[in-house]
C-alpha cells in the first residue's frame, strides 16, 4: 500500500501536495517523493528514504515552485526503502513521471523485453519499468500520451492506481486505476485538479470527486472536462461527480470510526494481496520465489522452529498445524523471548521461520540472531518491507497486508496465516503428503477465503447486539480445538488489549483440567464449534459450560442446528476446509473485541501501556 497525489492548476503545487503526503502517510511511510513542474524550469525531481518530514527537510532550501507535482508516500513491495526506489519514477529519455500505488506481477517479464530494447533501470521496482513501458508503446505507436498509457496497461498483470504526465507538456496529467484507490477532485470550472489515493489531501479546497471505477483511465486537462474511458475496450464513460460529505479524519480511517475497524474490514483485500502472483490456482501452482530459491532446505529439513511474541506467535501456532498436517515437518513453535535465553538445541537440518509484522520486534530479531550463529536457515515472514528482521533474516516472504496502524494487530494475523498455509501446502505436494488432486482442490478453496471473510464481515451488526450484552463482564473464557486452538488463544489477547477485560483463550478440552470451576452465570464462554474439527468433542464441551450455567457465544459453521439449540448466542461462518477456517473465524472475534472495546469507551487504536512495535525486550 503506497499513497499518491498530485495537482494540476492555477496554484503553487508544493504546499499543497506536501500536505497531501502527510495526511497520505498512514498508507506507508518508508520513503517520499516529489516531482514538479513549472513553465520554466520543467523538472524537479525531490526524493528520499524515510518518511514525508525528511523529503520537507530536503526541499525547503530548493526551489519548489511550479503548478504541477506528482508525489509519493511508499510502502515497499518490490525492492527495499531506499532513494532510488522512492516514488516518482522518470522514463529514460526523461520525458514521463509516474507515481504509482499497487503491484505490477509481471514486471519481471516486461523488464526483460525492454532490456533487450536498449532500456536501463535505476531503481529494482515494477513502477520504473511501467513509465518505460508507456514511453516505449509511445515512441512505437507515435500516439498521445493517454493512448500510450491504455495500451501499455492491457499488458499489464496486478493492481494499480497511476498518475502519469508528459514533463515537456504540463497541463495534462493521466491517471489509471486497477485494485487500488484514486480519486480525482475537480476545482470551479477545470481551473484546478487534484489527485489523490484517498480525498483527504484535497478536501478544504474541493467536495466535487470522482473515485474512478477498476480499469478507468481519466485524461485530466487543463481548462477542459476529464474524459474518463475504458482500458479495455476504448469506450469512454460519463464520470459521476460525487460531492464529498466526509471530513478530513473520517477520510483517513476510510470513513471507519478506528483504523482497527478499518484493518478488520480490510482483510479480504489484505489476504488476496498476500497470495497474489503466489497462489495460481488455475495453473496448479504455488510461486513463491524466497521457497522455491530455499527449496532443497525445506524438503530436508528435520524440524521447523518458529519464533514470534504476540499475536504473531498465534499465527506460528496455526502454522504448526498446518506445516505438520500438510508437510508432515515436526514443528516447534517458541516464544522468542523464551527461545533467545533458554539455550536451545538447534541444528543445521532445522528451519527457523521468525514471524514479526513490524519486523522491529527486538525478541523476534536476537532469536533469528541465536538461531543463525548456530548455523540454521532462518526465513522470515514480515509485513514491513525493508524492516531489521526482513534485513536479518536469510531469506523470507511478505505479508503485503499494507501499514497495520491500530496497535491491536487484526490483518497481519490473517496474512501472516495465508504465508502459512502457502507454504504448507507448496511443501505437502512437494514432498508427495498431498496429492495432486488434494493439493489443487485447497488452492482453489484458498482462494475463496477472502469472499468468505467479506461473507463474515456482513454479520457486524449481529457481533456489535451481543457485545453490548457482554461489555460489562468482568472475565471471559475463549475455547477452540485443533486448528482453532490458536485462534481461542489470539480471541483473548485481543479482548484483554484493547478492552481490558481478562480473558483466557484454551484449547476446550482443558477445560476440565481446571479453568471449569471458574464458570457460573456471570462467564461468558466465547467457543469455536466449526464442523470437522472434533465437532461433537467441542459439543460436548458446551454442554458441560451449558450445566455450570456459563453464557455461550459459539461460532459455527453456517446451518448448523445442533450447538444453536444449547447456545445463547451462534455466530455463523461459511463452511470451508478446516485448515483455512482460522482465517474466518478469527474475524468475528476481532469485531467482538472492537465492540466491546468502544462500548466500554477505551481507546482502541491505541491501547494503554502498549506499543505498535515493541523494539525493547
Ligand atoms: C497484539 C499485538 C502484539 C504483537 C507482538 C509482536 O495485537 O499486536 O502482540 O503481535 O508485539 O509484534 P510483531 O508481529 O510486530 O513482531
Amino acid at each position: 500500500m503506497c499513497g499518491i497525489t498530485g495537482y494540476l492548476g492555477f496554484r503553487e503545487a508544493y504546499p499543497i501536495v506536501i500536505n497531501g503526503l502527510q495526511r497520505l502517510e498512514y498508507r506507508g511511510y518508508d520513503s517520499a517523493g516529489i516531482v514538479l513542474t513549472s513553465t520554466e524550469d520543467k523538472l524537479k525531481l525531490f526524493k528520499t528514504k524515510g518518511k514525508v518530514a525528511e523529503l520537507k527537510k530536503i526541499i525547503e532550501n530548493n526551489n519548489s515552485t511550479g503548478n504541477l507535482a506528482l508525489g509519493h508516500t511508499r510502502w515497499a513491495t518490490h525492492g527495499i526503502p531506499s532513494t532510488e526506489n522512492s516514488h516518482p519514477h522518470i522514463s529514460n529519455s526523461g520525458n514521463l513521471a509516474i507515481v504509482h500505488n499497487g503491484i505490477i506481477e509481471n514486471y519481471d517479464t516486461i523488464k526483460k523485453e525492454l532490456i533487450k530494447r536498449g532500456y536501463t533501470f535505476k531503481s529494482e521496482t515494477d513502477t520504473e519499468v511501467l513509465v518505460n513501458l508507456i514511453e516505449e508503446v509511445q515512441l512505437k505507436n507515435n500516439c498521445k500520451l493517454g493512448k500510450a498509457v491504455q495500451l501499455a496497461l492491457t499488458n499489464v498483470v496486478g493492481a494499480y492506481a497511476i498518475a502519469v504526465y508528459d514533463i515537456s507538456k504540463a497541463d495534462e496529467i493521466i491517471v489509471a486505476k486497477l485494485g487500488s484507490p484514486l480519486a480525482i477532485g475537480i476545482g470551479e470550472n477545470n481551473t484546478e485538479f487534484f489527485i489523490a489515493s484517498d480525498a483527504s489531501p484535497f478536501i478544504e479546497y474541493t467536495k466535487d470527486a470522482i473515485y474512478l471505477d477498476d480499469e478507468e483511465l481519466a485524461i485530466i486537462k487543463l481548462g477542459k472536462k476529464i474524459r474518463v474511458r475504458k482500458i479495455n475496450d476504448d469506450s469512454f464513460v460519463e464520470p459521476y461527480i460525487q460531492e464529498l460529505k466526509l471530513n478530513l479524519e473520517q477520510i483517513e480511517k476510510g470513513g471507519y470510526d478506528h483504523f482497527m475497524l478499518k484493518e478488520i474490514h480490510e482483510q479480504p483485500n489484505a489476504i488476496s494481496d498476500t497470495y497474489r502472483g503466489r497462489l495460481l490456482a488455475d495453473k496448479g501452482i504455488i510461486k513463491m520465489g524466497s521457497v522455491d530459491n530455499n527449496i532443497t532446505k525445506f524438503l530436508n529439513a528435520k524440524r521447523i522452529i518458529i519464533v514470534a511474541c504476540g499475536t504473531s506467535w498465534h499465527a506460528g501456532l496455526v502454522g504448526e498445524y498446518l506445516i505438520e498436517e500438510f508437510a508432515r515437518i515436526p514443528v516447534e513453535v517458541e516464544y522468542a523471548s523464551e527461545f533467545r535465553y533458554r539455550n536451545p538445541i538447534i541444528s543445521k537440518d532445522d528451519i527457523v521461520i521468525a514471524i514479526s509484522q513490524s519486523g522491529e520486534t527486538a525478541d523476534t530479531l536476537a532469536a533469528i540472531k541465536l538461531a543463525k550463529a548456530n548455523g540454521a536457515f532462518v526465513f522470515g515472514i514480515c509485513n514491513v518491507v525493508g524492516s531489521s528482521i526482513a534485513r536479518e533474516t536469510n531469506s523470507g516472504a511478505y505479508t503485503h497486508a499494507g501499514p497495520e496502524i491500530g496497535v491491536a494487530s487484526t490483518k497481519a494475523f490473517t496474512t501472516q496465516i495465508t504465508v502459512l498455509s502457502l507454504i504448507a501446502l507448496k511443501l505437502g505436494n512437494l514432498k508427495g503428503e498431498l496429492s495432486n488432486s488434494k493439493f489443487n482442490n485447497y488452492l482453489q478453496e484458498l482462494k475463496l477465503i477472502p469472499s468468505k471473510v467479506t461473507e463474515v464481515l456482513k454479520i457486524n451488526t449481529e457481533i456489535e447486539k451481543i457485545a453490548a450484552i457482554y461489555k460489562d463482564a468482568p472475565n471471559c473464557l475463549y475455547l477452540g480445538r485443533g486448528f482453532n486452538f490458536p485462534v481461542a488463544l489470539e480471541g483473548a489477547l485481543k479482548l484483554k488489549e484493547i478492552s481490558y477485560i481478562h480473558a483466557e483463550g484454551y484449547p476446550a478440552a482443558e477445560m476440565k483440567h481446571g479453568p471449569i470451576a471458574l464458570i457460573d452465570a456471570s462467564m461468558p464462554v466465547i467457543v469455536i464449534a466449526t464442523k470437522k474439527g472434533h465437532y461433537e468433542k467441542v459439543v460436548s464441551n458446551i454442554q458441560e459450560i451449558k450445566s455450570r450455567k456459563g453464557k455461550i457465544i459459539a461460532i459455527v459453521t453456517k446451518g448448523d442446528t445442533v450447538v444453536k439449540e444449547i447456545a445463547d448466542h451462534v455466530i455463523e461462518i461459511p463452511e470451508t476446509e478446516e485448515a483455512f477456517t482460522p482465517l474466518l473465524t478469527t474475524i468475528p472475534l476481532q469485531l467482538l473485541s472492537y465492540y466491546i472495546a468502544v462500548m466500554r469507551g477505551c481507546n482502541v487504536d491505541q491501547p494503554r501501556n502498549l506499543a505498535k512495535s515493541v523494539t525493547v525486550e
